[in-house]
């Protein structure tokens, strides 16, 4: 029996007098169920995909902080497959996980899992994305998401610059089952809607709510044959673009591969503003290049050092320091968040952002 050491010892013995009189056989730390010692503890980790370096950049810096206290990690990706994930955490609660947590890919269809999780009495973390339509979780790490896309909108604006208008804009949504879009989506119409219904702002496709702006999976080509599709169909007889709303670093390089084959990003005819999210490295190269406008910088580094703190509370059986618990109903119950707060990264302040902060080398963005 691994786990009986000194004073934890103590407790660890009665337990297993306990569990061996209930005729259970002695589980080692690895197995334990929650409420032993945190020591050693399994934790299993979740992410959707590495198509997108964000989440690789998340799941390392889970990995490596929860090593450094001193847990186990079972970190997986599952390439924006859905049953691939739910395997993945079916496997984590079967090897002993003691904690799960879990960047959804659909935030909806995860239930079954969750419920065997609260089952075992494996506490869950939501991350980034909120899990919905179930009870069984615990606590919700993200960005203030509605702020994301009210930055987004405002970025937009200024990219636009202070003409009086009308400019012309088209609007791209994130995937419809990422919980986290229409929180994107609704911040940044709080922003744009007044100043299309006032006229300064144009959308000519007349395209203005989420469902027909949204971009399945947050797929580049899906992004980028929607933007070829409102060029050929919309902006037909010398119509230009001024201005793409995009939540996210991989549609807007998909949006900018669009405009560039129907003859935008020459100096003739610069590109349009086009925002994004979560500053990848090709897009802030894009950035520096004068090509993408700007980008939102979520620091992965804060979310996993969040996370990781929640984590090792509720691992060693207290409470997780939460900012709110009003804003994430998941249609179950209200979770328990932490926000953190986003940063719009432009050309003007990129190096401070991004370098001097440590996030990338100057070498990376070159
Ligand atoms: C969202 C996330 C964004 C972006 C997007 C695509 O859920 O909050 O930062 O990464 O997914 O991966």
């Amino acid at each position: 029996m691994k786990f009986i050491r000194g004073i934890r010892g103590v407790t660890a013995a009665a337990l297993a007098l306990t569990l061996a009189a209930c005729g259970s056989s002695v589980k080692t730390a690895d197995e334990a169920p929650s409420g032993g010692s945190a020591a050693g503890a399994l934790v299993g980790v979740t992410m959707p995909t590495k198509s997108s370096e964000r989440w690789i950049h998340d799941g390392d810096n889970i990995k490596s902080a929860l090593e450094k206290l001193g847990y186990k990690v079972d970190l997986q990706y599952a390439e924006n497959d859905i049953p691939t994930q739910v395997n993945q955490i079916e496997n984590q609660i079967t090897k002993g996980a003691r904690l799960l947590v879990i960047a959804s890919i659909d935030g909806t269809s995860l239930t079954t899992q969750l419920q065997e999780a609260a089952d075992h009495k494996i506490p869950v973390i939501a991350y980034d994305r909120l899990l919905t339509n179930s009870p069984n979780v615990d606590y919700y790490a993200t960005f203030d998401n509605f702020k994301v896309g009210v930055e987004q909108a405002n970025s937009l604006l200024k990219g636009l610059g202070t003409g009086p208008g009308p400019f012309t804009i088209e609007l791209f949504g994130g995937s419809p089952d990422d919980n986290n879009s229409t929180y994107f989506f609704n911040g940044a119409m709080s922003v744009l809607k007044p100043l299309i219904d006032s006229g300064k702002l144009v959308v000519k496709s007349g395209q203005t709510t989420f469902a027909p702006t949204a971009i399945l999976r947050w797929d580049p080509a899906t992004a980028q044959r929607r933007m070829e599709d409102l060029l050929t169909k919309t902006y037909t007889g010398g119509a230009k673009v001024d201005g793409v709303l995009s939540p996210y670093d991989g549609l807007s390089i998909g949006i900018l591969s669009a405009l560039k084959s129907n003859g935008y990003g020459t100096a003739g005819q610069p590109y349009p503003p086009v925002t994004g999210q979560d500053a990848e490295v090709a897009s802030v190269k894009s950035i520096i290049a004068g090509e993408q406008y700007s980008t939102v910088f979520k620091d992965t580094r804060k979310l996993a050092d969040v996370t990781v703190k929640m984590a090792d509370s509720v691992l060693k059986g207290g409470k997780a320091q939460v900012n709110n618990t009003t804003d994430y109903n998941n249609g179950k119950k209200v979770v328990p968040s932490y926000l953190l707060q986003p940063v719009v990264v432009d050309k003007a302040n990129y190096q401070k952002e991004l370098v001097d902060s440590g996030y990338y080398t100057a070498g990376e963005l070159k």
